[in-house]
């Protein structure tokens, strides 16, 4: 399992772990027993258990000695995330306010008006026919914005620490390697930075965001209040930004999923509960046993290191049927994508908004878009699993070919024998059968008529001008219909 580099598809190991038990001891030399929770219900148990919580200082000096003098991961280890008992509530009712149902809902609006201008940058980015990369024109600002905005962040700078923030994640991984590690200090030392900052701007011109509210509320307890903003914009900046990749690459690699989302957008509720399921961007979460605990079976010592596998209980058997599969229409599994317990995601609403907000648009302002190339996976990505980069293209490559359209293939004199037909019906708009309004294509391709619009305009469409609109040759659409269904049929 420890390795530097990422695992295109982890899911193969994770099952043969699963056969060797739901908890599966691990013994390194000299360092304390670990245990592996490979199934669902050991997952779900040992995050509810009384005696289990967050792996502590002394096994951060053992793992990572250097832990204090790197202000990161100092912040991030003195937050919320690592307390336990009534230290740790007293910091999560300080937070949840801000992420309740009721203000997140209230968030709808202003998270999908974020979305339109992203998808015309995506767009005006391949308007070359070159691939784009999701991650960078589309996750890391998406995602950065959201969380800036419910902090209090202008667009522009939670972006910048959004990048700084995705440059971190390996300080939470379980063996970066040292390279990784250092990496990952340096860009953590920016976050801090800008959190000490925002937080100093804050205290000086109060306005009415959370950071204002943080700032009141801790006082002069600065350091808890850093490690908290830290830990804010951390966590509700990086798995929301994976799961847009991981996401995309489900949808693209299984396009009748992708279809009966964009035909159906009010499956996607479901569609982000199953990516979740199938591809969790946490997918190992770590804890200590505080006394003796047995789970099935196996006695677990007090300091025994537990690593509840996520992304395994999210495929066992047990918890969905055929776990392998991706199925938008599957009711909800109820598994631990967002975790369990005390510790339960703080944003799973917010994610889950962002997320359903964002996919049904994107699929359907692009039904042709394909992978272009294989995606990088981010390193390690034991923990925390997402893309580097994702690069797509929008249309299919080389746009609509001339040659796949039956009557406007461009004729050769020597070869076509019906040239003047096919001249007389590429250029006289008086036979209206042959040409359909961009309304009409819109309507059989199921996509926008924006999206006409931009394929007329990338010159991917043959089109004319009749008065001040377009009218598409009946044998064009027909061929992009084609296209489009060669697509989804995979
Ligand atoms: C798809 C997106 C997300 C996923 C998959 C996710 C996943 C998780 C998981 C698995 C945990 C528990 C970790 C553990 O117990 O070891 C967690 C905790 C947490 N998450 Fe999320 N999260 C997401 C989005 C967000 C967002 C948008 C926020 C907003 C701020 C957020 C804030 C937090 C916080 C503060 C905690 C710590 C809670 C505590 O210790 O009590 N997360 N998240």
């Amino acid at each position: 399992m420890v390795r530097p580099h990422a695992e295109e598809n982890p899911y193969p190991l994770y099952a043969r772990l699963r056969e060797l038990g739901p908890v599966v001891p691990v013994h390194f030399a000299g360092a304390a027993p670990r245990y592996l929770i490979t199934t669902f219900a050991e997952c779900a148990a040992m995050l509810r258990h009384d005696a289990v919580g967050p792996l502590s200082e002394d096994h951060f000096d053992e793992t990572y000695p250097t832990w204090r003098q790197q202000v990161f991961a100092h912040s991030l280890l003195r937050s919320m995330a690592f307390r336990n008992g009534a230290d740790h509530r007293f910091d999560r009712a300080m937070l949840a306010k801000h992420f309740s149902p009721r203000r997140t809902a209230a968030r709808r609006e202003e998270i999908a008006n974020l979305i339109p201008p992203l998808l015309d940058r995506l767009e005006q980015r391949a308007t070359s026919g070159e691939p784009v990369d999701v991650e960078r024109e589309l996750a890391v600002p998406y995602s950065a914005m959201i969380i800036g905005r419910v902090m209090g962040i202008p667009d522009v700078r939670a972006v910048r620490i959004g990048w700084a923030t995705r440059q971190s994640g390996p300080t939470l991984e379980l063996a970066p390697s040292p390279a990784q590690r250092q990496r990952a200090a340096e860009a953590g030392e920016q976050v801090w930075h800008e959190m000490s900052a925002l937080a100093a701007e804050r205290r000086l011109r109060p306005r009415d965001d959370l950071i204002t509210d943080l700032v009141s509320q801790y006082g002069p307890d600065q350091e808890r209040l850093i490690s908290n903003l830290v830990l804010l914009f951390s966590a509700g900046f990086d798995s929301p930004a994976s799961v847009i990749g991981l996401g995309l690459r489900l949808f693209l690699d299984n396009p009748q999923q992708a279809r009966l989302v964009r035909d159906n957008p009010q499956l996607a509720d479901t569609a982000i509960e199953e990516i979740l399921r199938c591809e969790p961007p946490v997918q190992v979460m770590f804890r200590v046993a505080i006394r003796e605990i047995t789970l099935a079976g196996v006695t677990i010592p007090p300091g025994g290191i537990l690593l509840g596998l996520v992304a395994s209980a999210s495929r066992d058997p047990a918890l969905v049927a055929d776990p392998d599969r991706f199925d938008v229409t599957r009711p909800p599994s109820g598994g631990l994508s967002f975790g369990g317990g005390a510790h339960y995601c703080l944003g799973a609403h917010l994610a889950r908004l962002s997320g359903s907000l964002l996919f049904p648009r994107l699929l359907r302002r692009f039904p042709l878009m394909q992978p272009a190339g294989v995606g990088t996976y981010r390193a390690p990505g034991l923990a925390l699993r997402g893309f580097e980069r994702l690069p797509v293209s929008l249309l299919p490559s080389g746009g609509l070919r001339r040659s796949s359209i039956g009557g406007l293939d461009k004729p050769s004199v020597d070869d076509d024998p019906t040239r003047s037909e096919v001249a007389e019906r590429r250029h006289d708009p008086r036979r209206p059968m042959n040409l359909l309004t961009v309304t009409e294509v819109a309507a059989m391709l199921r996509v926008s008529k924006m999206t006409i619009y931009r394929l007329v305009h990338a010159g991917r469409l043959p089109s004319f001008r009749v008065g001040q609109s377009y009218r598409i040759p009946a044998e064009a659409a027909a061929a992009l219909f084609g296209v489009l269904m060669q697509n989804q049929a995979g």
